[in-house]
């Protein structure tokens, strides 16, 4: 059986919608258009539809000028390669140039780039001239460590503004970034560092979360100890706490204040590459997504523009994700600074040292766009409107959803109590592999449901096609497929050419399969509904059943596990392990809470189940495949479904009378 095949029968055989989802879809009639102040001001309207369909090339070609480019590009897409993409061929452009020079270049130096808040409560205003300053710096010292063209650097940091001036740096010298989410362990950043070959590691001794300080240099001690391939660390001092140090590492401070904030910038391919991000896929080994330049730059800063409706040098916009995630890149990083925008950069938790933290910083700086996951919002809506209600909100306009489908009643909350019912809300679906949006409303000209992403933005080509790769017909479910290439696509799997094309390109040839289901309400808007594969939803980031399967049964306690995203309230899933333990074991909470802590240890905090389920026996079919359906209905507590295909029917009677424990996890 082909690769392929076997993908497409894992995708068949799980769950399209759920029940909820469902039911919201076909009863959802409310429907919000634009007000006419912000139509008269929108930065775009319905023609840009026009303009796309006419012409998708063409309307492309033009995005790409929004850039400054030192050599214009003689095709707008190679896709004789397909499913290689080159965009803008022969096109020349240094990232970090555009982001940061150009504007110093164009006048606006004394704009603010970032306005930072540091969790304590310290603060720092970076001006365009200023991030200038600080790249030039930060790519001198990482040129002066030997990184040039081509080569990989990891970046493992808190969010504060040397995230972005590293990133930014590398941008800069051609140089790759991999930025690895602050959260994840030290044998998950180990084992990112390898994959990329990266020969420096930009970190810093912690930072500050919940209100203390957190260590990150440990982490990266334990991870570079069995990398050979990494030659330096540079270590920004943020917290000022006690770190261990050898020769190989350097501090920020020392090394890269002192450069000179003068570089001379060179100008590199359309297509070389720019970063890798890895994400979780539907095996235990996560996939490094590889972007590039030109395309990616322009379909980041377009869309920041028409999505987010931003005005440069008016607007102060604040996309909450961290940096360490694809939203973080694409919203903080390279759409935002391409479109010269004026934004603030939080550093930690919402809650820290009161729960009206987030309305604080929007009063403070008067944040006019605000751009964040359902999660946050239902976590928001939890705590109650009072809270948001002691802060002057009104000079936002605009808000953004991220991450996971945003349930109506988040929605309409989100709207009322922060958007005062007057802003519009983008629902942005889009993935890591997309590089930047791809669904969404056009503020200025959508009417948008409360659920629904709406439509593929201009110059995109979104589909839903049933199993056999047909269109399906309005209000039927299928599979979210995108049908064209697309500027910010993906490039590639690092080092993995093979995994590329089967896990994108197997399934509907010809058209890039997403691995999330979708369908068409009856007025054509498009609702995704969530994966189709293996891979979960928590709290707006990807983690695979697979991989935290394979954490847990590298404990010594666990023979086999199992894992199910099941619907939380909160973080849209939360995940659910059923273990079934060796036979030294001991059935007991310690054991529960240690295989836990194990799974945090091999992957990161957010990977950790929310419950763990000690069983005897799991559902599998005759061929030995495990039903996780049928566990999926233990864990949201529901009447089993099919269970005629199990080899051992009585199994599951076994799981629901014989659970030994169930410690549950509520942080
Ligand atoms: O399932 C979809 C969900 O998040 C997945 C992509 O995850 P990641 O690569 O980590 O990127 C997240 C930030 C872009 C998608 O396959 N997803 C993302 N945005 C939405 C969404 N699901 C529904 N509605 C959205 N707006």
């Amino acid at each position: 059986m082909g690769a392929g095949v076997q993908a497409k029968s894992q995708v068949t055989t799980v769950r399209l919608v759920t029940e909820e989802t469902l039911e919201n879809l076909l009863t959802e009639t409310r429907h919000f258009p634009p007000s006419a102040e912000f139509v008269a001001q929108a930065n775009v309207g319905l023609e840009l539809y026009d303009e796309a369909i006419a012409d998708r090339l063409g309307f492309w070609d033009r995005q790409a000028g929004r850039l400054k480019w030192d050599k214009s590009w003689t095709e707008v897409l190679d896709w004789s390669d397909a499913p290689f993409a080159k965009w803008f061929v022969g096109g020349r452009l240094n990232v970090a140039v555009n982001c940061v020079d150009r504007h110093v270049d164009e006048g606006f130096g004394d704009q603010v780039a970032i306005y930072f808040e540091g969790e304590p409560g310290d603060t720092r205003e970076i001006t365009y001239a200023m991030l200038k300053d600080e790249v030039c710096r930060a790519a001198n010292a990482l040129a002066e460590l030997g990184v040039g063209k081509g080569d990989r650097v990891a970046i493992y940091l808190p969010m504060i503004p040397e995230a972005v001036i590293s990133m930014l740096a590398c941008a800069r010298l051609g140089a790759a970034h991999s930025v690895v989410f602050g959260g994840f362990s030290a044998e998950a950043l180990r084992s990112r560092i390898e994959d990329a070959q990266a020969k420096v590691v930009i970190t810093s001794d912690g930072g500050y979360r919940r209100g203390s300080a957190t260590a990150l240099k440990p982490a990266v001690d334990e991870a570079v100890s069995k990398s050979p391939c990494v030659e330096r660390v540079l270590v920004v001092r943020r917290t000022g706490q006690e770190v261990a140090w050898t020769d190989r590492d350097l501090w920020w401070h020392e090394f890269v204040d002192t450069q000179s904030p003068d570089h001379t910038p060179e100008f590199f391919d359309s297509e070389q590459q720019l970063f890798i991000l890895y994400t979780s896929g539907t095996t235990g080994q996560p996939k490094g997504i590889v972007h590039t330049s030109g395309g990616y730059l322009t379909q980041a800063a377009y869309t920041h523009d028409v999505v987010f409706d931003h005005k440069p040098g008016k607007d102060v916009y604040w996309c909450t994700a961290d940096v360490g995630w694809v939203t973080g890149h694409s919203y903080i990083v390279y759409g935002p600074l391409a479109n010269r925008a004026t934004q603030v950069m939080y550093e930690g938790t919402p809650d820290t040292p009161h729960k009206g933290r987030w309305w604080e910083i929007c009063e403070k700086y008067g944040v006019t766009i605000l751009y964040t996951a359902p999660t946050a919002i239902r976590t928001f809506a939890k705590w109650g409107h009072e809270i948001p209600g002691q802060f002057d909100l009104s000079k936002i306009r605009l808000l953004g959803s991220v991450g996971e489908p945003i349930n109506p009643a988040a929605w309409m909350w989100y709207r009322r109590v922060i958007g005062g019912d007057r802003c519009p809300i983008v629902d942005t679906w889009w993935q890591t592999e997309t590089g930047a949006i791809m669904i969404s409303p056009l503020p200025g000209a959508t009417t948008c449901t409360p659920g629904s992403a709406m439509s593929a933005l201009p110059g995109i080509v979104a589909n839903i096609v049933d199993d056999n790769g047909n269109y399906v017909h309005e209000t039927e479910g299928g599979y979210l497929v995108l049908s064209e290439p697309w500027p910010a696509m993906l490039r590639g799997i690092w080092g993995d050419e093979e995994r590329f094309r089967e896990t994108y390109w197997s399934q509907f040839p010809g058209k890039y399969f997403a691995g999330d289901g979708a369908k068409f309400d009856v007025n054509g808007a498009i609702w995704v509904l969530g994966r189709v594969d293996d891979v979960m939803n928590v709290s707006g980031h990807r983690i695979s059943t697979a991989e935290v399967e394979s954490a847990l049964v590298s404990h010594d306690a666990v023979a086999e596990a199992a894992v199910v995203g099941a619907t939380d309230e909160t973080t849209g899933q939360a995940i659910v392990a059923f273990v079934i333990l060796r036979e030294h074991a001991e059935v007991s909470d310690d054991t529960v809470e240690d295989a836990r802590k194990h799974v945090a240890t091999e992957i990161g905090a957010i990977a950790k189940p929310k419950r763990i389920l000690i069983v005897k026996e799991l559902p599998k079919t005759r061929s030995g495949k495990i039903m996780r359906r049928l566990l999926r209905d233990v864990a949201e507590n529901r009447s089993l479904g099919d269970v005629t295909t199990l080899a051992d029917p009585a199994v599951m009677g076994l799981i629901q009378t014989g659970l030994a424990s169930g410690a549950t996890d509520e942080d």
